[in-house]
């Protein structure tokens, strides 16, 4: 035997600021099981992960939603929490960036770089909201593109011709926080000197550490020369102080990584079996692996490794990158319903059946993977209730009814057996190599031949005729046997099943190890279902819920949103107005003349509103409160006349109509008192 390895483990650590989604999961779930083979196998690996608590988005989100960001982060990580404990993602310890061990190691950390002269320090000029005396980051500032001149485009890209640039660049820049135009503005920044790092990279990214694709990004980065990184943000900031520098705070992105390393070191005070020194130190012995999606693979596999090097620490073993999540082909989307809470998920569906899912779409690659809903419910139907449970429930009721629930001594199924056990090998170096769709082929073509063999020997025939019981009991015992090997090799991917699986099969909690051996002459419990059908009805549920997540007066562009910190800047902030703004807006009492649905369009109504002198046609995304549009018709209600009209799919939308709500049925279209006038304007 060998000895057991040493393994420390992560995710990336979530934004504190927004919900766990499916995407997410993808991530979350492939790490977990990872980890729980490591642990099946009898290694001792450590999984831990934080929530990535700093920065300005956090900051503004609390700012808006009237809590401390401490507040809101402690929220968040509740919610968080309880959200990957459903999924059944175990870690060892999830902790926060935002914590004494974490500001202790990102000092420590900083203070080494500086001290070995890896850090620079120079001034830069930055746009300035004047209102809000802050600095505003590219994601916080909005004009009109250079290059095609498409309005209300973020600071650093435009979403319509796709040009990137630097937010001096913009026509007309406004801060998206408060709506003040931004003023240039010099202050001083520090600089991780990353090009110091050069060629240890060179050589650390072509070690084995990352797949082919990412090595092959990183050789491109790397031979178009590296870049300092600018490591410091201006107060008022969420974070932590830079050493001698009031008023600085190290960029969110300094801190998080070492938030990993923050972890650990929390669970270390409450575990005296783990050593933090014999994990990080640089001759430490001690495997050490990060998974993390491919948009993040710059802070990495670059960054991160000239830290831990500049700092005088150990490098990664390895950095495990997945793609990225799409539903049914496309981009999550919340006006399709695909843009899923892991919380809406668990509301309708078993996280298993998820588990069981991703694992049989996950290669080794970076490539993304694809949630087909229909394919979800067919291929989990079929593999893991129609295969795999099918074999113990066909079973168990001989072994009950014939035999008191004892499970025969001796193999009537040899050889299969022992194809089993040939399998296991090529198993497990399927999950080491994180090829979780091959291990689930490999399982999946064991079950197929498990239930072919129960079907040729056929106990249901058999235990009807005289004389056959032994057979009967023989051929059960098997089966049932099949199934615990089967099981054994499943439990990474579903502990749920296997924790109940070993309750019926009255066992102590199998380990990879024990594929080896049988039960015989063994007690079974009473078998309870294990594992019943997805009903498609509650897939609709779930997407259903989730589009009526969506805000009602969002337009049904189709678009996803936004991931992370930049959530915050499609919900902005509602800023005090100055009265003229106000006066500005064209408020009409407009008669509602048409109403009707809007072909290819699940929450448009399509109006024809009278205002006096002319008529206009206003999209409204008010249908899931009026079903049925006619009864709208001749009802008055109040419209923004002036608003810029604005080119939809399905026509051109001129002007806006006013309704209060949540959304989903509680929305409420706002009407004068009776008396009023089409045309006349609200004072
Ligand atoms: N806070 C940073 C990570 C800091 S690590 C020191 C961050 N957070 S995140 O919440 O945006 O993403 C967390 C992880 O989930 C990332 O690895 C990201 O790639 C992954 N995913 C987020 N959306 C995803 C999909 N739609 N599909 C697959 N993975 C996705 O990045
Ligand atoms: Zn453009």
């Amino acid at each position: 035997m060998s000895e057991p390895r040493q393994i420390l483990v992560t995710s990336a650590l979530p934004y504190a600021n927004g919900s766990i989604h499916l995407g997410h999961m993808v991530e979350y779930v492939q790490t977990d099981m990872w980890v729980r083979f490591q642990k099946h196998r009898g290694n001792q690996c450590i999984y831990v992960c934080a929530d990535d608590a700093h920065g300005s988005a956090i900051m503004l989100r609390a700012e808006k939603e009237g809590i401390t960001p401490e507040q809101l982060i402690a929220n968040v990580q509740l919610e968080h929490s309880s959200d990957f404990a459903d999924f059944l993602v175990d870690f060892d310890n999830f902790h926060s960036t935002h914590a004494e061990e974490n500001r202790e190691l990102s000092t420590q950390i900083y203070l080494r770089l500086r001290d070995a002269g890896h850090i620079a320090n120079r001034a830069i000029t930055q746009y300035f909201d004047p209102e809000k005396q802050m600095f505003l980051a590219d994601r916080f500032i909005k004009g009109t593109c250079p290059k095609c001149g498409t309005e209300d485009q973020y600071g650093d890209n435009c979403e319509k011709c796709g040009a990137t640039y630097a937010p001096t660049d913009l026509k007309d820049p406004k801060s998206a926080i408060s709506g003040a135009t931004p003023v240039l503005k010099e202050s001083q920044h520090f600089f991780f000197k990353l090009p110091d790092f050069q060629a240890m990279l060179q050589g650390w990214t072509r070690s084995g550490t990352l797949q082919d694709a990412v090595a092959n990004k990183i050789a491109e980065w790397l031979d178009s020369g590296l870049q300092e990184w600018d490591i410091s943000r201006d107060a008022p900031y969420f974070g932590f102080e830079i050493p001698d520098e009031p008023g600085k705070y190290f960029y969110v992105w300094l801190d998080a990584p070492i938030g990993y390393m923050a972890s650990f070191k929390n669970l270390c005070a409450r575990r005296p079996d783990l050593d933090f020194d014999a994990f990080w130190n640089k001759d430490s012995t001690a495997e050490l692996y990060h998974f993390i999606g491919k948009d993040i693979v710059n802070f990495h596999a670059l960054f991160w490794p000239a830290m831990l090097e500049g700092a005088g620490y150990r490098k990664p073993t390895g950095i495990n990158v997945h793609g990225y999540l799409t539903v049914n082909g496309q981009k999550m989307s919340k006006s399709r319903g695909t843009f899923i809470k892991a919380r809406t998920y668990l509301d309708h569906l078993s996280p298993e059946y998820l588990r069981y899912y991703y694992a049989s779409k996950l290669g080794k690659g970076v490539d993304d993977l694809d949630l087909n809903l229909d394919d979800f419910v067919q291929k989990v139907n079929s593999d893991l209730v129609g295969k795999v449970v099918n074999i113990a429930s066909r079973c168990a009721g001989f072994i009950h009814k014939g035999n008191a629930g004892v499970l025969v001594a001796g193999d009537a199924a040899p050889e299969l057996t022992e194809a089993f056990r040939a399998a296991a090998p090529s198993i497990a170096d399927a999950y080491e190599g994180r090829d979780f769709a091959r291990a689930m082929r490999e399982i999946m073509a064991l079950a197929d031949r498990a239930n072919a063999w129960i079907a040729d020997k056929a106990p249901w025939a058999l235990a009807k005729q005289e004389g056959k019981q032994d057979e009967v009991q023989a051929v059960c015992a098997a089966g049932i046997n099949l199934f615990r090997q089967l099981i054994i090799f499943l439990k990474p991917v579903l502990p749920l099943l296997a924790a109940d699986a070993e309750a019926f099969l009255n066992v102590a909690p199998l380990t990879w190890n024990d594929h080896a051996s049988l039960l015989a002459n063994h007690q079974l419990n009473a078998f309870k279902p294990l594992m019943t059908r997805i009903d498609p009805v509650k897939v609709q549920a779930m997407t259903d819920a989730s589009k009526e997540d969506l805000a009602a007066s969002q337009t049904d562009t189709g678009s996803a949103a936004p991931q992370g910190n930049g959530e915050l800047v499609k919900d902005p902030l509602s800023p005090e107005i100055e009265f003229d703004t106000f006066a500005a807006v064209d408020l009409r009492v407009a008669l509602i003349v048409k109403a009707e649905a809007v072909e290819g369009a699940d929450k448009l109504l399509r109006l024809t509103l009278d205002i006096g002198d002319e008529q206009r046609n206003v999209f409204s995304g008010i249908k899931s409160a009026y079903p049925n549009p006619a009864e709208l018709e001749g009802r008055l209600t109040m419209m923004i006349a002036n608003l810029k009209p604005r080119k939809m799919r399905f026509g051109l939308s001129e002007g806006m109509v006013m309704a209060a709500g949540p959304g989903g049925e509680e929305i409420y279209l706002l009407s004068p008192d009776s008396g009023a006038k089409p045309g006349q304007r609200i004072k």
